[in-house]
This record gives structure tokens, sequence and C-alpha cells, in this order.
């Protein structure tokens, strides 16, 4: 059994070597200290993350408002899919969040872009209040970090993603609503700023009591054909699965899937959003396709922006964010449900799950070349031969799959932890709130697999290799039935209502 394993990994490995731009896995975890935990190494930890913040804690200062503030407060609205550029041709701000996970102290998290190396004196924070009729701005030092490893590569010259702390005073009684980030202290313009969503009032909102378990963050949406029923059968099937809500992102779709977007916002479903990229950066529909798809690694660091918006946005309404693709299923094989799979996980590692920022689910490809030779299995077995759902939730019932499973880290896709990662990545936590916290624990992959639907790309995989040693895995047609059923509710509506 072991030799098997140690043979399909090698398979693997050498199966993806020659890919390109392939991301590299995490750095790997220090060996576990043999023995047990050393005594005194929890308060190490303790004393360790005390430490950072102590080094990331910066006073703020009172700055002299004198009326710009309370006579701008009502009047702008920062237009979604706008960027706000604060340093010419430099940095870009895209939303603003505030983050009470560290009791004493509260933070402004502002996600961004940034284009080439930012000036070296520091940047600071703006923050306006809003009190009764007048307001109050308070400045601190703004911490700065990438959203990407450095050995991931040069970001110098280029765009990338940044994530900006901003201290707030300890002390304040009310939530702030405005922000802005760039060179001076005191920034003057409360309109030329970012709105800063409420926390407080928005738990009071219908349906945002209770904090929801799981909810799935798409990146931007690029497809001019009608891919209406893939998602359809996506958000179904996952909802059966237990994600609650879905945030997508839009570059570019066809009027059938914002039909789709539109029927299932009103259900309170789906949040979506118009997405731009910043700067002098495409957002012609072609020229953005072209552009994105001859710069690989400006496209990887762009599209963890809305994966980045997405988990602030959830921080406190959601305990865990899933950055996933349409084509993409994460599917358990022995439990129905995520919520089950993750109380087994959570049974498993006792106290040591809070260890971790994330929780990968291992890649496993149901390329559609394989599933022609098994593709009678399912379509006879339905219960019904109803023409009013389209074929195209069958890619998600697929039963045929590669034995070889993908690498640790690679490929992989995770329940992101609101309450213990910084920062997300398509594949896991990048970085962690606490620094002691690791990046990610991998799911046995008899447990679960995120299943990969997707054509094999020859470029990146030896694809006659994988598609030699095959597995049926019928996992997913468990949940065939009452996707039929949801997915024909689903089309009655849209038919009814879109
Ligand atoms: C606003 O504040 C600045 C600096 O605090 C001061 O120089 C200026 O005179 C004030 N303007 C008005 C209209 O009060
Ligand atoms: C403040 O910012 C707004 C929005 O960017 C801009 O239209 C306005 O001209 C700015 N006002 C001043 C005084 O700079
Ligand atoms: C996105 O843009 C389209 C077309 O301009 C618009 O109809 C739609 O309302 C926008 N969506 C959101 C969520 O703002
Ligand atoms: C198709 O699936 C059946 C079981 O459902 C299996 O017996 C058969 O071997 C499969 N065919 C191929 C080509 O894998
Ligand atoms: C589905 O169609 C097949 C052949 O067209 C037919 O034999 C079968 O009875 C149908 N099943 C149902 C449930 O209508």
């Amino acid at each position: 059994m072991g030799l098997i394993a140690v043979l399909v990994t090698a398979l693997c490995v050498l199966t993806l070597l020659d890919s390109p731009p392939q991301l590299p896995d995490p750095p790997a975890d220090p060996p576990p200290t043999p023995g047990g935990v050393p005594p005194g190494t929890r308060s190490i930890v303790a004393y360790s993350w005390a430490r950072r913040l102590a080094l990331d804690y910066r006073p703020s200062k009172e700055c002299d408002g004198n009326g710009t503030y309370g006579t701008t407060l009502n009047t702008f609205k920062l237009a979604d899919e706008k960027w706000l550029e604060t340093i010419p041709g430099q940095l870009f701000l895209y939303s603003a969040h505030l983050d009470l996970r560290v009791a004493g102290y509260p933070s402004l998290r502002v996600i961004g872009v940034k284009r080439g190396p930012l000036p070296t004196s520091a940047l600071f924070c703006t923050v306006w209040y809003e009190e009764e009729d007048r307001g109050r701005a308070v400045s601190v030092e703004a911490l700065v970090s990438t959203i990407w490893l450095e050995e991931w590569g040069e970001t110098v010259d280029s765009y990338a993603g940044i994530l900006v702390g901003c201290q707030l005073p300890p002390d304040a009684a009310i939530e702030p609503s405005k922000v802005y980030v760039g060179l001076e202290p005191c920034h003057q313009n409360a309109s030329h700023s970012l709105a800063i969503k409420k926390e407080a009032s928005s738990r009071g909102e219908a349906g945002e009591t209770r904090r929801r378990q799981f909810t799935l963050c798409i990146k931007g949406l690029d497809f001019d054909e009608d891919i209406s029923g893939k998602i359809v059968a996506f958000v179904e099937l996952h909802r059966i699965l237990g994600a609650e809500l879905f945030y997508f992102y839009v570059l570019n779709v066809h009027e059938n899937v914002l039909r789709v977007l539109r029927l299932y916002e009103r259900s309170n479903v789906i949040r979506w959003f118009n997405l731009t990229l910043p700067g002098d950066l495409p957002n012609e529909k072609v020229s953005r396709r072209r552009f994105l798809s001859e710069n690989i690694w400006i496209k990887r660091r762009m599209e963890l922006i809305p994966y980045n918006h997405c988990f602030y946005d959830n921080l406190h309404r959601s305990e865990f964010v899933v950055p996933i693709d349409i084509d993409e299923a994460i599917v358990p094989s022995r439990r129905k449900s995520w919520h089950e799979l993750l109380l087994d996980e959570r049974i498993k590692l006792g106290r040591g799950f809070k260890d971790f920022a994330s929780y990968a689910v291992r890649n496993a490809y149901f390329f559609p070349e394989l599933q022609a030779r098994n593709r009678s299995d399912y379509d006879t077995s339905g219960d019904d031969n109803s023409t009013d759902i389209p074929a195209d939730f069958n890619y998600l019932m697929d039963t045929v799959r590669t034995a070889c499973i993908s690498p640790e880290g690679d490929s992989v896709k995770s329940f992101v932890s609101t309450r213990r990662a910084l920062t997300v990545h398509n594949h896991y936590a990048l970085t962690a709130l606490n620094p002691s916290t690791r990046r990610a624990h991998h799911f046995d992959p008899e447990d679960v697999l995120k299943h990969h639907h997707r054509a094999c790309d020859e470029t990146h995989l030896d694809c006659d290799a994988l598609m030699e040693d095959v597995r049926i895995d019928e996992s997913a047609l468990r949940y065939s039935n009452e996707l039929r059923r949801r997915m024909r509710v689903v089309f009655a509506d849209l038919r009814t209502f879109a």
C-alpha cells in the first residue's frame, strides 16, 4: 500500500515537471519536534505574536478637520469597478474592510494594487469617522505588504496586489466610514476616499444574523459563450455540499449568464461584482483577454484581488471562504456534506485544527476525454428524461478520473479560515494573521478530492501518461438526482422571472 502511494506520487511529480509557470508548493512546514510539543512553546508562540503586534503598532494622530469632511461625507459614492488612484500611475485602491479579529487592535485592511516600487517614504492612512453632524479624521502610518511570495518571482516593475494595514485607535466608539491611503498624512479631501462597509449594522440585516459556514469566491469570469447552464449546475451542486453564498466577479459574460446572476442575486444566493483592471492595463474585452493570456503572471496576481476582496468582505460573516473555479467541485467521498467533512477533520486534528489558516483539498483530473469511455453510465441512470434542463450539468457528474492525484500544494483548493488567514491565494491561505499559524493542512485524498473537469493541456501536463491509468470515481453521482431536481426549479424560475 505504502509502495503504491510512493509510485503514484512519483508519477504525478514527473508528469508535472515541465509545466511552465507552475506555482511552487508552499514551503515545507518545519519537521515535528520529536517527543511532542516542548514545554514553553505555547507561550513563545503567544509572545511572538504579541511582539509582532507591538512592532506593527503605529500611533494615530488627530487631523484638524475644518468642516470639509461634514459637507462632503454624504455626497460621494465610490462607483463599483472603479479604482481609487492615490499616487498617479503607482497606487490604486480597490476596497477597505474593518478587521476586528484581534481584541484591542482594531484595524482597517485596504486592498489595492501597486505598480513598481512604492516610494521609500512612508504611506499614510487617513481615516474618517462620522460623528453626528461633524466628522473627525485621524492619520496613521500605513503598513504595506504585497499579496505575493517573493520566491514566486519579480514584481518589481509590474503590477502586484497589496494589503495595507491601518491601525485604528483602540478606544474609538464608532466604526470608521472612509479611508484614504497615500503619501500625505491627514489627506484633506474626504470625497477622494474609499467607503468602508459597516460591520455593526450589516449584522442586523435580515439573513445576516448568523455566521455562514462556507462562502465561495469565483474569480473574474471572461466567457463569450453561454455558460449559464454550467453556472447553475456549479451553484446548485455546491449548495447541496454546503455553500451558502457565492461571490462572482465578472469581466465579461453572455447575457444569459447575467440573467442567472441577477436571479440568484434576488434570492441572496449570489453577490456579484463587475471587475476592471487598474492603471493603464487594458479593459476593452478583446485586448484585455489577449493581455491576460500573454501576461500569465500579471493575470495570476490580479486574480488575487477578487479572492482577497471576497475574503475580507466575509471576514465576520462566514467561517470559511473557498476560492474556486466553475470547472471544479470539492466532493467528499464518504461524507455527504462539507460540514461533516470539516467536523471529521476537527476531531482528527484535535486542538491542532486551529494551527492552520487553510484546509486544502487535493486535485484529481476528470478529463472530458476520459468520460466518453464511460458516458453510458449515468446517461441512462437518471430517473427521468425531462428536457427542461440543459445537459450542461453532466460535466460535474463525470465518473472517470486519473488515478494520479496531484501532489500536495499543487492545484489544491482550500477552505480558508476567516479567523486565521491574513491574505488569500487561489490555492490556500498565503499568509496567516498570527505568524505562528501554518499556511495549509491537506485533507486525506481518501476523504475528499477536488474534481477538476477540464480538457488536458498538453503544454503543462503529460496527458498520455496521466490518462493511461484511470479510476472510476462515482462520488459525485450521489448528488445527481437532487442536482437535477434543483436545476429544474432554477430553470423554471428563469423562464418565469428573468
Ligand atoms: C483649515 O485648516 C487648515 C490647517 O489646519 C488651516 O490652515 C485653514 O485656515 C483652515 N481653513 C478654514 C477655512 O478654517
Ligand atoms: C476631491 O476628490 C474628488 C473626487 O476625486 C474630486 O472630484 C475633487 O475635485 C477633489 N477636491 C479637491 C478640492 O481636490
Ligand atoms: C455590471 O455592469 C452591467 C453592465 O454595465 C450592469 O448592468 C450591472 O448592473 C453591473 N453589475 C453590478 C453588480 O454592478
Ligand atoms: C465503466 O464503468 C463501469 C462501472 O460503472 C466499469 O465496470 C467499467 O469498467 C467502466 N469502463 C471503463 C472503460 O472504465
Ligand atoms: C426515458 O426515455 C426512455 C427512452 O426514450 C424510455 O424508455 C423511458 O421510459 C423514459 N423514462 C422516463 C422516466 O420517462
